[in-house]
């Protein structure tokens, strides 16, 4: 495994990696759903790379871009025992160097749901990520539905701009009891985690409740709402019941429907989202 800090010595080891390449970007605080995406790497190419980078231009001012738990020691750890090549893991003045004012941005889709409450989130990660393609150019790259409208967008850049690599998606990994595996639940208390439940069980209840023949979303939305509002740790960011391409709300349920909410519990905001289909 090689551990490599800068892009002029990244672009090097790239040179002599085996095609395919799959490459797996990361924030690093490693868990079973970044593992997941890395098993999945390691199974459809010949090569992998994995990047570590708390991205500063993807957190808004108020966000928590200083406390956002870090552990290379472990990471890298996990990453040797996983089979992982190459580890890129740029500093700060690498990605950003002094002066630079480039910005990618996805239209449309980025403004609903988590773009939001989060205005320049989308277009951090966008940019991020194209420079991170540009510097390994691999054949694959993998991303999580813990965070679809991430990988919705993404999809949608790669289209758009004729970029030349496979985008591929995953499922959500979770506890034993539901909850998405989050490296900001590292943030919840006892009593919070607890508490943190309500996101994937309200979820499970418009799922329950459309299995059952509901299709009309304002219904849906409201027991929803009414389920986690039982919970006084729990404070509504949004609930969406969109389109999956467009993230337009629907009316009605028509499979597939993409069904995702964002809460705070205490003061750690939490995503999660299933797809009717
Ligand atoms: P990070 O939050 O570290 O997540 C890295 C990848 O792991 C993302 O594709 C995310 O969707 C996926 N992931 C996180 N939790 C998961 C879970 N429980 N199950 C399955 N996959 C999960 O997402 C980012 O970093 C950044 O925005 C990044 C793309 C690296 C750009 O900075």
């Amino acid at each position: 495994m090689e551990l490599i800090k800068t892009v002029v010595d990244m672009r090097q080891v790239r040179l002599r990696l085996t095609e395919p390449v799959g490459f797996v970007p990361t924030m690093g605080y490693l868990h079973a759903g970044h593992i997941s995406l890395i098993r999945q790497a390691k199974l459809d190419n010949s090569s992998v790379v994995v990047s570590i980078f708390v991205n500063p231009i993807q957190f808004d001012a108020d966000e928590d871009f200083d406390r956002y738990p870090r552990n290379l020691e472990r990471d890298l750890s996990q990453l040797q025992k996983e089979g992982v090549d190459v580890i890129f893991v740029p500093s700060m003045a690498e990605m950003y160097p002094t002066y630079f004012s480039s910005r990618v941005e996805v239209d449309n889709i980025t403004q609903r749901l988590e773009g939001a409450s989060r205005p320049k989130h989308f277009s951090g990660v966008t940019t991020v990520v194209v420079k991170l393609f540009n510097i390994i150019q691999p054949t694959r790259a993998y991303f999580g539905r813990k965070d679809i409208q991430q990988a919705i967008v993404i999809s949608k850049m790669v289209v758009d701009l004729n970029m030349n690599l496979i985008i591929i998606t995953l499922p959500t990994v979770r506890e034993p009891d539901g909850l998405a595996i989050s490296s900001r639940n590292s943030y919840l208390n006892t009593r919070e985690r607890k508490a943190a439940l309500v996101l994937y069980q309200s979820l499970m209840l418009a799922k329950k409740l459309w299995q059952q023949g509901e299709r009309d979303t304002e219904t849906l939305r409201c027991e929803m709402l009414g389920f986690i509002r039982k919970e006084p740790l729990a404070a509504i960011d949004y609930i969406s019941i969109a389109d999956p391409k467009t993230l337009v709300e629907r009316e009605e349920v028509k499979p597939p429907t993409l069904v995702s909410l964002a809460v705070k519990i205490g003061e750690t905001r939490l995503i999660d989202n299933v797809v009717l289909e």
